[in-house]
């Protein structure tokens, strides 16, 4: 009977249904990703434009993969686009999206008090089952998670751009969070076709404590002139094997989101030299130009 109790534990505690709240880069790719496993899907965002762009880029990407897995058979990549995308539920309401859910996966704006705001919106709202994970870049998971009753449900999940190619998950445990939350969204990930890794809760986890004092070592070298961006980029794509060179990496990643990182690091660590933030930066960002998003950033995409 305990093995039966056991299974049946097992059973109920899979995730099934997803609401992803931001319908930016990152959350449309992780609503595209997880509807393709096979869960169903609330891609949640506050403006209607923006779900109406991230349902378009959904079904560009899907049918991208389709022409994969199909080999070019057109009924079988739009019966394949199509049954993913009923999956997804596009739509302005939290509320009544997280009370349905299993999991939610927050990808709003990379601000501390904006995220802590939101949890907070939610936790009175979604069922005791519901886990909350954050796709934070840079910010401490116990500082969002400060304002959560059940803080033993809440993990960082922290997952890369595109979403859809980059097979990396950063699993971040808070020391509240439970075994069998870790357990869960760790084996959860591995359903997208994801590699799950275990990180402390350090400023940029992994990936972005090694990668993002990089990019500003790279445009800090063009600030001094020693180098044009295009060299910087060919000189790292082919002396280092980097899939793009650190300035594209960055008008990739967007500048707002490079500053956003930069900046609540240097609130933390005001007197670290990696965390400072380029003038060239700040400038681009006053002038709208955040990469490949708007069109423009170090490079032109228009
Ligand atoms: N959706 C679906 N598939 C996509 C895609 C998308 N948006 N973008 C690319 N692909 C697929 C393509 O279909 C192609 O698949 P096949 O090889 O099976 O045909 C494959 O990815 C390669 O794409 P392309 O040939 O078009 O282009 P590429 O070879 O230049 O690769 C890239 C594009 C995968 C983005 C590559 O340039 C790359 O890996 N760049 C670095 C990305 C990176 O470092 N990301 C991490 C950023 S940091 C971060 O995310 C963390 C943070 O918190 C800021
Ligand atoms: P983005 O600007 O493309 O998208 C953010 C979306 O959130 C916007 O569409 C905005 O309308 C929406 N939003 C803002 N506040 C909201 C709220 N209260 N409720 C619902 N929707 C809200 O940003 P992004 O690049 O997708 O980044 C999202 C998160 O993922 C950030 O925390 C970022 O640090 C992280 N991240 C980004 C990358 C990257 O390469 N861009 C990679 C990994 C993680």
């Amino acid at each position: 009977s305990t093995q039966i109790a056991r299974h049946l534990s097992t059973h109920l505690s899979v995730i099934r249904n997803v609401t992803v709240i931001g319908g930016g880069s990152m959350g449309s790719g992780i609503a595209q990703v997880s509807a393709a496993a096979g869960n169903s899907v609330n891609l949640v965002d506050v403006s209607e434009d923006v779900l109406k762009k991230s349902k378009k880029s959904i079904e560009t990407g899907l049918s991208r993969v389709g022409k994969k897995l199909f080999s070019g058979d057109t009924a079988k990549i739009n019966d394949f686009v199509n049954s993913t995308v009923t999956r997804i539920n596009f739509t302005p309401d939290i509320i009544s999206s997280v009370k349905e859910s299993d999991l939610v996966v927050e990808a709003i704006v990379e601000n501390l008090d904006a995220k802590q705001k939101l949890f907070k919106s939610i936790d009175k709202e979604a069922p005791e089952k519901t886990i909350f994970a954050t796709n934070t870049s840079s910010l401490s998971c116990h500082k969002i998670a400060e304002v959560l009753s059940r803080k033993d449900r809440f993990a960082g999940l922290h997952f890369f751009n595109p979403v859809q190619v980059m097979k990396l998950v950063e699993v971040i445990s808070i020391s509240d969070t439970s075994k069998s939350t870790h357990d869960l969204v760790f084996e959860w990930s591995k359903t997208l076709g994801k590699v799950p890794v275990n990180c402390r809760d350090t400023p940029g986890f992994i990936v972005n404590q090694l990668l993002v004092p990089n990019l500003v070592q790279a445009i800090l070298m063009i600030e001094r002139g020693d180098a044009t961006a295009r060299d910087v980029d060919t000189a790292m794509k082919l002396g280092a094997g980097y899939p793009m060179g650190p300035i594209e990496l960055a008008d990739y990643v967007g500048l707002d989101v490079i500053y956003f990182i930069l900046q609540g690091w240097q609130k933390e660590f005001p007197n670290e030299p990696r965390y400072q933030i380029p003038e060239t930066l700040k400038k681009l960002i006053e002038q709208k130009k955040l990469g490949v998003k708007t069109g423009e950033g170090f490079y032109q995409y228009k």
